[in-house]
């Protein structure tokens, strides 16, 4: 089955075409609309999908060298509603045309599944950490459409912990991948910073970090550099602990990472070395947004038989434990 996947929740307008024996294309244009705000403007961000939406498109066609897919998928939550409508709206227009069914996809459960593009990929059950812009969570995969989120942030979601410090230390927009290439110059040992914890709860909190970093900043006694290195210590050794504790709680030694924040080179490189764990890390191009990841879950749901309404409406607010 070749089929077309649709991604618009937030600032990437991106298309790609997956088959039975894998990735055919995936066509990533990532908004720059947004740098001089330092944050993603949901309205421009709306426009630019709109201005890009069918040329992306045809490019995933004609790459794949796919003229007419078998079915075609798209993101319709959660992100943001305005971009959410350009791609759904899109998506199901194509639908329609072609008479090909459709089948609406929740764009964590997009991330969660991205790993199971790649060789090797993990098996159900797997512990899935989908690290993201607007979203923290370790899942407990169990199957396709059976999801239990053992811990999650209570505040900040990672990347927004990144960006937020980014811009405390006067950095570009997106914030992870700019600290990331700092913090690789920087001694992680040279900043104190706590690794919040929650009583009595496995679920996570940045914003006290985010804080404490804030304030290391303007003491002005510590090299940028250092900063930067300390921070993205102390969020992997956060995220790590939860791991730990679910890979204990659970007996599921297969983690997986997913999501943008699993672009980044300290918790890539960690995560391999968890004791008793057999780590699974996409390619760093398939953990910040894309269309593949979503053509992936739209296809396992299609073989499992699902097909969705064409007035199918979009959902900013989805989460994955409610599919
Ligand atoms: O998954 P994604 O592309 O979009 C959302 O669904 O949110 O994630 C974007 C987030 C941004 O906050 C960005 O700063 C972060 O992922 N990110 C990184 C890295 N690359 C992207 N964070 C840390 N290190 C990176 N290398
Ligand atoms: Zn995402």
């Amino acid at each position: 089955m070749v089929v077309l996947g649709i991604e618009t929740s937030c600032d990437e307008t991106a298309a790609a075409v997956v088959s039975d024996s894998g990735i055919l294309s995936d066509v990533v244009y990532t908004q720059t609309v947004h740098e001089a705000y330092r944050g993603v403007v949901p309205e421009l961000a709306a426009r630019a999908h709109a201005e890009k939406i069918t040329a992306v498109t045809r490019e995933a066609l004609a790459r794949a060298g796919v003229e007419r897919p078998d079915a075609i998928c798209a993101t319709t939550g959660p992100g943001l509603i305005g971009a959410l409508l350009v791609g759904a709206t899109f998506a199901r227009s194509l639908a329609l045309g072609w008479g090909l069914p459709f089948v609406a996809v929740n764009h964590l459960e997009g991330h969660l599944l991205s790993p199971l593009l790649e060789r090797p990929a993990p098996s159900f059950p797997f512990l899935g950490l989908v690290v993201s812009g607007g979203h923290t969570t370790l899942y407990l995969a169990r199957a396709l459409g059976e999801y239990e989120a053992l811990a999650s942030t209570v505040d900040d979601a990672a990347g927004e912990a990144y960006d937020k410090v980014a811009r405390a230390l006067s950095l570009g927009y997106p914030g992870g991948p700019l600290i990331d290439r700092l913090a690789a110059t920087g001694d992680a040992s040279a900043v104190t910073l706590p690794r919040p914890k929650l009583k009595g709860s496995d679920d996570l909190s940045f914003s006290g970090l985010k804080t404490a970093v804030r304030q290391r900043v303007e003491s002005g006694l510590y090299r940028r550099e250092d900063v930067a290195a300390s921070f993205q210590e102390a969020v992997v050794d956060v995220l790590m602990d939860r791991v730990m504790r679910a890979v204990e709680r659970t007996g599921v030694t297969q983690v997986a990472l997913a999501g943008g924040v699993a672009a980044n080179s300290a918790l890539r490189a960690r995560v391999v070395t968890l004791p008793g764990v057999t780590a699974f890390v996409p390619a760093r191009s398939r953990c910040t947004d894309n269309g593949a990841m979503i053509a992936n879950a739209g296809r396992l749901r299609l073989l499992a038989g699902q097909r969705d309404p064409l007035n199918t409406p979009v959902r900013p607010n989805w989460p994955l434990e409610r599919l």
